[in-house]
């Protein structure tokens, strides 16, 4: 009776990010994060990704007592998935039709034995849809946002920026005549930047162009809920945080995620993955003589090159002469192609002084004492983890938030150096040497990763601003219990 008693009283959340990795994986993090501290957590996938993700890890987490798996239909076909515009299908999908299924369930849950009732949503950006789930329910939402505070408020400055008449684009000429140079100076807590790179949707020439109007009031929507939850720490972002807060009061910043779970969950692994990771290029870094002297290479989860970027990065990386492991994960290159497409000459030139993987453990891979540098396309996660692990960066933004990432990578935290947009093999191996070389600029950028990682630990450790803040978060979901 008691028992009973205690699970009607216990936090339910009950999640559901936007149903791609850049999304599931912080989701995820979040979800291990508050069932470690006693919250009950439905974590809802897709049907289409929910068995890929089962396959890939998610039985380990889901046998675990308060921690289910369920799912709901995207509504998609397979023609929309092989569409070239499947996201966008797939955000208009859900919207259109998710709603009442997660509502079904919610209710479905509360009535079964042994399961408390649902106290919370929490949804990721570009899921608002889950707003009015939550507002159904009467129940408080959450939004996990998942890129950095700065990626945060350029995105909900978009409306500004069309406001004033900046966007979008005259025309086509605008994104080359040195228009995207513009300053950018009256956003609150952000230092002068660039037009370009606020972010990859004001490079639009439409009036209502898709991503420039959803992800803006994607951003713009999450006054609606209770609380804003961000992948980052206070000491990182302190400017745009303050400035945030004063429109947000209620924003935890509970990150990098990635070291809170190494510090608070037990296994304390990365997330679900939707590849299945080489344990090989594990045993390859082992094997490497030297520390710090492998170059990391990895895009995300979305990212795709052209076959002209791909040779640019293949040639750059060729002519260093310095080993690497390099994520080409299927899809990676135009045409949906992946490892295939790598240069047969390529490949040869740098036999025995590299690895290719599909797709590996990154934070580890990050982690190991032979990597010394991360050429990455600044996704957030990606970001967060190498801050986290202490590795300088080279910066080949190409979407979205990545763009004011590595603004801030290479100037404001001055970890990184960055590539030009239109991709030269000469520069790719000139940054490699940089960054990995025993020059000066390389050293200063060691040493900055170096306290941003002794930092991003701080914050994760009891009595740090991460680890506080996750707490209050758990505290507030449980004042919601009714
Ligand atoms: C998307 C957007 O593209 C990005 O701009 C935004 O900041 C977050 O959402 P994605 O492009 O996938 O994300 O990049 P990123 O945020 O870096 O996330 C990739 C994740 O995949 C990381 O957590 C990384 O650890 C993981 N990963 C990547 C692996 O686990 N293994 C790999 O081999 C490569």
């Amino acid at each position: 009776m008691g028992a009973a008693m205690a699970e009607e009283k216990r936090a339910h959340a009950m999640m559901f990010p936007f149903p791609c990795s850049g999304h599931i994986n912080p989701t995820l993090k979040l979800a291990e994060l508050l069932h470690s501290r006693g919250v009950h957590v439905t974590f809802v996938n897709t049907e289409h990704n929910h068995e890929r993700l089962l396959r890939t890890g998610g039985a380990r987490l889901a046998g675990r007592d308060g921690f289910r798996f369920e799912s709901v239909p995207d509504g998609l076909d397979d023609a929309d998935r092989a569409a070239p515009d499947k996201t966008v299908r797939l955000y208009l999908s859900l919207r259109r039709s998710c709603g009442p299924p997660l509502v079904d369930l919610a209710r479905r849950l509360g009535e079964q034995e042994g399961v408390p009732p649902v106290t919370c949503v929490v949804l990721s950006g570009l899921a608002s849809f889950v707003l009015g789930v939550a507002e159904e329910l009467r129940v408080p939402s959450f939004v996990i946002w998942g890129t950095s505070a700065v990626g945060f408020v350029c995105t909900l400055r978009l409306r500004q920026l069309t406001q004033r008449g900046y966007t979008p684009l005259k025309d086509e000429s605008y994104l080359t005549n040195g228009y995207l140079d513009t300053p950018i100076d009256w956003i609150a807590g952000m230092p002068a930047v660039r037009l370009g790179d606020i972010s990859s949707f004001v490079r639009t020439v439409e009036p209502n162009g898709f991503g420039l109007r959803v992800e803006e009031e994607e951003a713009n929507s999450c006054a609606r809920a209770q609380g804003l939850i961000l992948n980052t720490f206070d000491e990182l972002e302190s400017d745009v945080l303050g400035a945030l807060r004063d429109e947000f009061p209620r924003v935890y910043t509970i990150g990098p995620l990635a070291a809170a779970m190494h510090r608070r969950v037990d296994h304390g692994a990365s997330g679900l993955s939707l590849w299945e990771e080489d344990a090989a290029c594990m045993a390859w870094l082992d094997a490497q003589p030297v520390a710090g002297s492998v170059l990391y290479v990895s895009f995300g989860s979305l990212a795709v090159l052209s076959l002209d970027q791909l040779a640019e990065f293949a040639w750059g990386l060729a002519a260093s002469n310095r080993p690497f492991l390099w994520v080409v994960r299927p899809g990676l290159v135009a045409g949906d192609r992946g490892m295939e497409a790598l240069p047969a000459d390529f490949l040869a030139e740098t036999k025995g002084r590299r690895f290719i993987a599909e797709w590996c453990a990154q934070e580890q891979v990050l982690r190991h004492r032979a990597v010394g540098g991360f050429l990455t396309h600044s996704g957030w996660n990606s970001t967060t983890e190498s801050i986290w692990a202490g590795v300088p960066m080279i910066c080949a933004p190409g979407f979205a938030d990545q763009y004011i990432n590595s603004r801030y990578v290479c100037g404001e935290w001055g970890v990184g150096l960055r590539l030009d947009e239109q991709l030269r093999r000469e520069q790719v191996a000139a940054h490699i040497e940089e960054l990995m070389g025993g020059g000066e600029r390389g050293e200063e950028m060691r040493r900055r990763a170096a306290e941003w990682k002794a930092r991003a630990e701080a914050a994760t450790a009891p009595g740090g601003s991460a680890y506080e803040n996750l707490d209050k978060l758990v505290e507030e979901l449980r004042l919601e219990v009714p």
